[in-house]
């Protein structure tokens, strides 16, 4: 993972990267480092946060126009200063900052070590700097073909960008399977891992594909090669992204923020989608693949963390109103076990980031045997979007917090939108069924409101439970997907064990837990199995574990039962999940928060996840 930036131009470099910086560390946050070239190579870098740079550099000189600056989530090599990016070549000439993997790092570093390169660090990137002033020696050729050269021999995955003392008005930027945004500006201009760090400065981006060499001159601009020495006209795009959308707006946390969003965020999923007094779906991204669609044989969704909870509220969606076979993979597991793929198949990969190594190259694989594949991303011009063969983005704009709250929602909104419109073509859902949902969908986001009124009061449940070391949450039908991600949500932020399981599950196995210690989160809203959700929390109450349901408005029956209920509005069953979903969001941030966590950055994580 790790976050990227470069800057060169006429304003002090050092400020920018250090904003620009503050704003990818949702990418990785295990050490930050920064270059700046200003007739030396200055290069002061920190285990730990771009908070502990800024204090590192504190009254030293941070001058000069061109610089990189990194923020790392560690791969090779401990995540102590030493390994802090950037990394020099062996006449500490170039810097180098990378975001992901070189996989032939280890063959390539032992030649290097025969040729006589000494290395201070223990990780890929090194050798990758080592290997490119190598080559500009040995075969006396310049920075930018060195860096061809170089790039021809790495196998894996990369986002670099180089300074070079020699060449203080040029960057050079790469990237293969690692996202990498240009900006350009008047007489300046950027790079990074995304465009949050150049929104202030230009809305205008170029977004480089795999294997484009970007060389960024002073004077000269912009100048797009491939590693195959074929020149590249740059593709220019406006920036659709606001500076309000990245920033905290009042909130104590990003997290929170981005739950309080939700009503608003499932609405942008929606807007322009289900439209006219009969509901009619549309979904521009995918229509010219709607016959396809509609005569699918079989559903495969790809995703992890989150996305792959979303993908299986999907199946839910998918079998009942569409009557289309659903398969739910984890893209990790998909892409190494030779999956069964037909023609006739439709393999949708859900990510919020749009980077996820692991469901990109099960995009990659699947496109080879022969699948159509659709993306729902919520990153526009991300590198899933561009390997599907079409798409519906989510709208839920910048998700900057590392636990994911409203792209959840918003994939599911969008999944609900593609089950509707299927159904309703294949002739699988009755209109009146169809225009009930479809109706109850449209009220979400104001229903979403009302949950949020319980704020307060989960508050509240967390104060007490916050101690406690583990929790189990049960869900059947469409709130299993959400009992999972309930458990993810507190796992991630809270550091507490937790485990989500289907509410019949439990005698198998987690019934043994059940003790006066354990809070078990019921998920027990009206739904065709509540008589069995009852009956699963009077198995749990016999054992004295401690009930928290999430129960339906008008629900008295479990009331008496649970210690704790949180209600949440009536709705449709099959749109449970975005209403229900939203107390275990606040239950776990104020867990997190009790608990002093650092919710927006929980420790070994990241946003991003471009590494197998
Ligand atoms: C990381 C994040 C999760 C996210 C998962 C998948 O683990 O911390 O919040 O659900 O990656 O990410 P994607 O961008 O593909 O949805």
């Amino acid at each position: 993972m790790c976050g990227i930036v470069g800057y060169i131009g006429h304003r002090e470099a050092y400020p920018v990267l250090i904003k620009g910086l503050h704003r990818l560390e949702y990418r990785g946050y295990d050490s930050a480092g920064v270059a700046l070239i200003n007739g030396d190579l200055r290069i002061y870098k920190i285990a730990g946060k771009v908070s502990e740079l800024e204090k590192e550099t504190e009254g030293k000189n941070t001058h000069g126009t061109c610089g990189i600056g990194h923020t790392r989530w560690a791969t090779h090599g401990e995540p102590n200063t030493r390994n802090a990016h950037p990394h020099v070549s062996e006449s500490k000439n170039l810097a180098i900052i990378h975001n992901g993997i070189i996989e032939n790092y280890a063959p390539l570093k032992t030649e290097l070590k025969k040729r006589g390169h000494a290395f201070l660090s223990d990780t890929d990137t090194e050798v990758l700097i080592h290997l490119i002033e190598d080559i500009q020696l040995n075969e006396k050729v310049d920075l930018v073909e060195a860096v061809r050269i170089a790039l021809n021999q790495v196998i894996g995955a990369y986002a670099i960008v180089i300074v070079s003392k020699d060449e203080p008005d040029m960057l050079i930027a790469a990237r293969k399977s690692s996202p990498m945004v240009v900006g350009i500006g008047e007489g300046e201009y950027f790079v990074a891992s995304d465009a949050s760090p150049l929104i202030e400065y230009t809305r205008n981006v170029v977004y480089l594909n795999d294997e484009e060499i970007a060389i960024v001159r002073r004077d000269k601009g912009l100048e797009i090669i491939t590693i195959h020495n074929e020149t590249i006209t740059p593709y220019l795009q406006e920036l659709q992204m606001q500076l309000d959308m990245i920033e905290k707006g009042g909130y104590d946390h990003y997290m929170l923020k981005e739950i309080y969003e939700q009503p608003n965020s499932i609405m942008d999923s929606m807007r322009g989608r289900l439209i006219g007094s009969r509901n009619t779906i549309v979904l521009g991204g995918i229509k010219e693949y709607e016959k396809k669609l509609t005569n699918a044989k079989r559903m495969i969704i790809i995703g992890c963390g989150t996305s792959w909870h979303a993908g299986l509220v999907g199946e839910y969606l998918f079998e009942d109103i569409a009557r289309i076979p659903t398969e739910v993979e984890y893209a990790s597991e998909f892409r190494y076990r030779n999956p069964v793929i037909n023609e006739d198949d439709i393999v949708i990969a859900i990510s919020q980031s749009g980077e996820t190594a692991d469901t990109l190259a099960a995009v990659e694989l699947a496109k080879t045997k022969g699948a159509t594949i659709f993306g729902i991303c919520n990153v526009v011009g991300s590198s899933i979007p561009r390997a599907t063969h079409a798409g519906s983005y989510t709208h839920a704009g910048p998700e900057i917090g590392v636990a994911s709250t409203k792209a959840f929602t918003a994939q599911v909104t969008v999944l609900t939108l593609m089950a509707l419109a299927i159904g309703r073509k294949r002739g699988t859902i009755t209109e009146s069924k169809y225009q009930s949902i479809a109706i109850e969908l449209s009220k979400i986001p104001e229903k979403v409101q009302e949950v949020l009124k319980s704020n307060a009061h989960i508050r509240q449940i967390a104060e007490e439970y916050a101690h406690v070391q583990n929790f189990l949450y049960l869900g059947r039908g469409y709130n299993f997907p959400v009992a999972l991600e309930g458990a993810l949500k507190l796992k991630e932020i809270s550091y507490i064990h937790a485990e989500g399981y289907p509410a019949a599950e439990m005698k198998h196995g987690p019934i043994a837990l059940i003790d006066e210690n354990m809070p078990v989160v019921v998920m027990a809203t009206n739904m065709s199995a509540h008589d069995k959700i009852v009956s699963n929390i009077q198995e749990i109450r016999a054992r004295k574990g401690r009930i928290i349901a999430i129960i339906s408005e008008n629900d008295e029956v479990i009331e008496e039962m649970a210690e704790h209920v949180i209600r949440i509005p009536d709705t449709e069953e099959s749109l449970t999940p975005l209403l229900s979903v939203i107390p275990l969001q606040l239950l776990a941030y104020h867990i997190a928060v009790i608990l002093g966590r650092n919710v927006d950055q929980p420790r070994n994580l990241a946003k991003s996840v471009t590494v197998e």
